[in-house]
């Protein structure tokens, strides 16, 4: 069974509209775990656009399931991790203006930082994730600096599947890539999950893909939660990808 990771950051750009405390993130994560998800996932940015400290401290005491921090390798950050604990720290690479995580991380020309990072949480007790490209010297790098598990970006999978349909050159290509490196991640001996712009529609190809343990999915749960509540969007996403 694919296990299915919520990312609520969205709630919580709805409330940062009116910082008046709703929607209730809690509450969210609540909702979302009531209707099977398997870990509550946030983004604490550098810019603290959505997800604020607070909240990442009240998830900790609140989420009965798992807790999964997304967040940059910068010591500001990393320092908020090592306090909280979350079970979970998938390490992302962030630039102030994207709307959204634009690509993988570089661990390749990163390795001596990356794995100081890595050692760091290790040694409390968290479980650490990479978020990389489907690129297998990648994968490999994640292996050498110790991580315990990869998210694969599949922001391209997701681009080339709307844009120029499964059929396409560009988006076979990026299948290959994907199974590519899903083989070396196995093989590594490391988690395999995959995130970024899956949606009702794409998630039903890459969940034939072999041994993924998770998927983080944010965006396409809470849009559709707008018009079926949040509760049937988890409940329709965790079936969809467990249809096989
Ligand atoms: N995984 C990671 C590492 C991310 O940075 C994000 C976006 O915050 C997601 C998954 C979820 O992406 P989406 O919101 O497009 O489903």
């Amino acid at each position: 069974m694919i296990k299915l990771g919520v990312n609520i950051d969205h709630i919580a750009t709805l409330r940062q509209t009116r910082k008046e405390g709703i929607p209730s993130i809690i509450e969210a994560a609540a909702v979302c775990e009531k209707a099977g998800a398997d870990s509550i996932t946030v983004h604490l940015r550098e810019d603290r656009r959505h997800i604020q400290d607070l909240d990442v401290y009240n998830l900790r005491k609140s989420v009965k399931t798992k807790l999964n921090l997304e967040m940059s390798a910068s010591e500001e950050i990393v320092k908020v991790a090592l306090d909280v604990k979350p079970d979970f720290v998938c390490i992302v690479p962030e630039k102030r203006r994207e709307l959204t995580t634009e690509g993988g991380l570089d661990v390749k020309t990163n390795k001596t930082n990356l794995a100081n990072v890595v050692a760091r949480l290790k040694k409390v007790g968290i479980i650490v994730s990479i978020f990389i490209a489907a690129d297998i010297d990648q994968v490999l790098s994640c292996s050498e600096i110790n991580a315990d598990a990869i998210e694969l970006h599949t922001g391209k999978y997701a681009k080339f599947y709307k844009e120029n349909g499964l059929s396409s050159f560009e988006f076979k290509a990026e299948m290959k890539k994907i199974l590519k490196a899903s083989r070396e991640t196995i093989k590594e001996g490391l988690l395999l999950n995959a995130g970024h712009g899956l949606d009702y529609d794409n998630a039903k190809r890459i969940c034939k893909v072999a041994d993924i343990n998770e998927f983080n999915i944010g965006f396409s749960i809470i849009a559709r939660a707008v018009f079926t509540g949040l509760e049937t969007a988890v409940k329709d996403m965790k079936e969809l990808i467990n249809k096989g």
